[in-house]
């Protein structure tokens, strides 16, 4: 008997994997660089389906009928290359050796190229979801030639979420962009969390809310238009209370908040790509200062000062609410513009609509939204912005009064809202029929010559700033 798909690292995730695709009725060959996880994995889920256990990656790779299906589940970076090193002089032409960890899309694209070569495919494929999503049905993003989502989609397929059947795994793009949608999901994850940071953050110190009241106010917004799984955690969060202490586990929580960095990483592309994603990169920065703790100690000792009070919000609560939505709206609409800028720039020819569609179940930031983001793309494939949709634009207008209120408040009383207020300045950024960056281009060739262009005419141009008179140059 031969397996239909190996999975190599069986942590929880590799293991959770494996599990899946036997409950689906699939073989699968498992293999651990020690043993003893891959014995513990036959031993304590064995009943769940066909496994056949591997000691040697020979031994691995000679139990998988062809073309093989190595799924490599293993930390990104060096111990993917090992791995890679490993299993590739192992394997013949046409099989396929699946990345299903969270890599960096640049060296998703370098190990396809290698392994192109040597007539292997290279998969890189977003997997989101967590533990959880790995056993019950993760959203799977995978990247990598036509050909081998041929003989793979199926079988990603069949393990994948679904939604009204509809499964939550689409062929993203060739090479890297199965990665690179899946970091950009993770920024966006970055920027929703933070969004409903503040949210709670203003409703508990400008509305006097406990935390287990807020999580009763989530539980409420969860059944409209803000459901979604991050708004339920957070709900189940909040009204978690220490054992130890009897206070709101929220309250005895370190609030310094790390990260693993594909946040960074969707930031750092993105200042290449040139695409303003603010709403993600104050996430990023927000989750630094939170950490910084010897300049946040330092600042408190000094006693910056704070704002003296001034008057609040009749609907608080309504006004937050809105806010949220409003800002949640931005960073989606900057996420999926850094996907589209990408796509471009490599030619990856990807479809933003069947990306919101494979993220509406299965992963971290799973909500209702999405569908009406997969809706806009249908109306228009070339929306330049998710703002300019009807939908969006609609809801953005009548949330837009609240939402301002929201960011005066916050800076009134002093309450950070980085990502509530650099949503509204996007926002605002976008609407202005004028921008101040015609004077940064002014100030830019006065001091470097560096040029500009004019309304009224083609061509550059430049002046003669330190001439009597002035006068305009074209260069
Ligand atoms: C997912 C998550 C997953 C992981 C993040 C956490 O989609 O399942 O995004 O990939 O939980 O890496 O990221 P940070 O540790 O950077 O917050």
């Amino acid at each position: 008997q031969k397996a239909q798909i190996g999975v190599t690292g069986l942590a929880v995730m590799g293991r959770n994997l494996a599990r899946n695709f036997a409950r689906h009725g699939h073989t699968v060959a498992v293999h651990n660089r020690s043993y003893s996880r891959t014995k513990e994995l036959v031993e304590e889920f064995g009943h769940e389906g066909t496994f056949l256990p591997a000691e040697s990656a020979e031994d691995f790779v000679a139990s998988l009928e062809r073309p093989r299906r190595v799924v490599i589940m293993v930390k990104a970076g060096a111990p993917t290359d090992a791995v890679i090193d490993e299993f590739a002089p192992l394997l013949e032409e046409g099989d396929m050796l699946i990345d299903a960890g969270n890599a960096h899309y640049a060296d998703t694209r370098r190990r396809e190229a290698a392994l192109r070569e040597r007539g292997l495919h290279f998969v890189g494929t977003g997997v989101s979801g967590g533990e959880e999503g790995a056993l019950h049905g993760p959203s799977i993003m995978p990247g990598g030639s036509k050909e081998s989502y041929e003989a793979l989609g199926p079988l990603l397929e069949d393990i994948s979420a679904k939604v009204d059947g509809v499964p939550c795994c689409v062929h993203v793009g060739p090479d890297g962009a199965g990665h690179f949608v899946k970091m950009v999901h993770n920024g966006i994850e970055y920027a929703d969390m933070q969004l409903i940071a503040e949210a709670y953050d203003l409703l508990r110190r400008a509305g006097g809310h406990e935390p287990a009241e807020i999580a009763e106010i989530f539980r409420g917004w969860n059944e409209g238009r803000l459901g979604s799984y991050l708004i339920e955690i957070t709900a189940e969060v909040l009204s978690h209370v220490d054992a130890a202490t009897g206070k709101p586990f929220v309250d005895v929580v370190v609030d310094a908040a790390e990260q693993k960095g594909t946040g960074r990483w969707t930031v750092q592309s993105a200042l290449d790509l040139g695409v303003p994603v603010s709403g993600i990169a104050e996430a990023v920065f927000a989750r630094a200062l939170s950490g910084g703790t010897d300049v946040r100690k330092a600042a408190v000792e000094a006693g910056l000062p704070g704002p003296s009070p001034t008057g609040g919000e009749a609907d608080l609560k309504d006004a937050v609410e809105q806010a949220l939505f409003a800002s949640k709206i931005v960073a989606y609409a900057q996420g999926f513009q850094q996907i589209q800028a990408a796509s471009a720039e490599y030619g990856w020819d990807i479809d933003p609509g069947a990306t919101a569609r494979i993220w509406r179940a299965g992963c971290i930031i799973r909500a209702k939204f999405l569908n009406h983001i997969t809706e806009a793309y249908q109306r228009n494939p070339q929306l330049p912005t998710l703002l300019v949709d009807d939908y969006f634009l609609a809801a953005v207008s009548g949330a837009q009064d609240a939402w301002r209120r929201v960011v005066a408040l916050a800076a009134t009383q002093g309450i950070p809202a980085p990502g509530f207020s650099s949503a509204l300045a996007y926002y605002d950024g976008l609407r202005a029929e004028r921008l101040p960056a015609a004077l940064v281009q002014g100030q830019r060739d006065f001091f470097g010559a560096h040029t500009y262009e004019r309304v009224d005419r083609d061509g550059k141009f430049h002046t003669l700033w330190a001439a009597e008179g002035r006068a305009e140059v074209a260069s």
